[in-house]
């Protein structure tokens, strides 16, 4: 009798060395990033945060793809009439594994280093969740997202938007990360959640930054 072994949660381990090349070489792994972007770029254009954007809009303003890795999420956002991405990822390994010619800076999603309003859009396609994978506690975890949050929305012209597609570890951590992105955070905004109760499951906050 065969035994199933139950699926492995990725750590961020899981996107290094031979387990970066894994990941890239996955099909079903393609195929499931590139349909997760496109729902996150059709939220993006949701009437909620101001509608459908315009062509212009979408070739003059920076994107922002936050975790990039090997730049599925990115290729997608280039291919869909965003010509303009810039990419942040830590792993060097997935970095290396691209394709694409877009910029791509190596850091970590805590501490994105460009200035202030560079960006009009942000999407960060399955990586968010990552920043909290060594934290049990709640306040810290608290602290830790806030703090990205606060740097979102610091990197977002007034306006800009933005899609973050996660995977909480627990509803606790759902509830730390829809407040980071609340009312109180200078951002207008919903929560999305797919296919709930399922094994697809999927969660994409959406917002906009108020215009000051
Ligand atoms: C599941 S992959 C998704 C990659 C890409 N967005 C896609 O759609 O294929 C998650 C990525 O987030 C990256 N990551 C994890 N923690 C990060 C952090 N703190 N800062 C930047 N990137 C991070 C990982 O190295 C990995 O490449």
């Amino acid at each position: 009798m065969s035994r199933k072994r139950s699926p492995k949660v990725p750590t961020r381990d899981s996107f290094v060395s031979d387990q970066a090349e894994a990941y890239q070489g996955a099909r079903w792994m393609a195929r499931l990033q590139h349909a997760t972007t496109l729902r996150a770029l059709e939220l993006l254009g949701d009437e909620r945060i101001g509608g459908g954007i315009p062509r212009e809009a979408k070739r003059e303003g920076a994107v922002l793809d936050a975790g990039c890795g090997n730049g599925f999420s990115t290729e997608v956002a280039m291919q869909a009439g965003f010509p303009i991405v810039v990419g942040v990822e830590v792993s060097l390994d997935m970095i290396k594994l691209r394709h694409l010619s877009n910029p791509v800076v190596q850091a970590d999603m805590a501490r994105m280093p460009f200035r202030d309003g560079a960006f009009s859009f942000v999407i960060s396609i399955s990586a968010m969740n990552f920043l909290s994978q060594d934290i049990e506690d709640a306040a810290i975890a608290r602290q830790v997202y806030d703090g990205f949050a606060r740097r979102v929305h610091a990197l977002l012209t007034p306006g800009g938007r933005g899609v973050v597609e996660f995977y909480p570890k627990s509803p606790a951590e759902l509830d730390v990360i829809t407040r980071a992105f609340g009312s109180r955070s200078g951002f207008q905004g919903f929560l999305v959640i797919d296919k709930p109760g399922t094994r697809k499951e999927q969660k994409f906050l959406v917002f906009r930054k108020r215009a000051a």
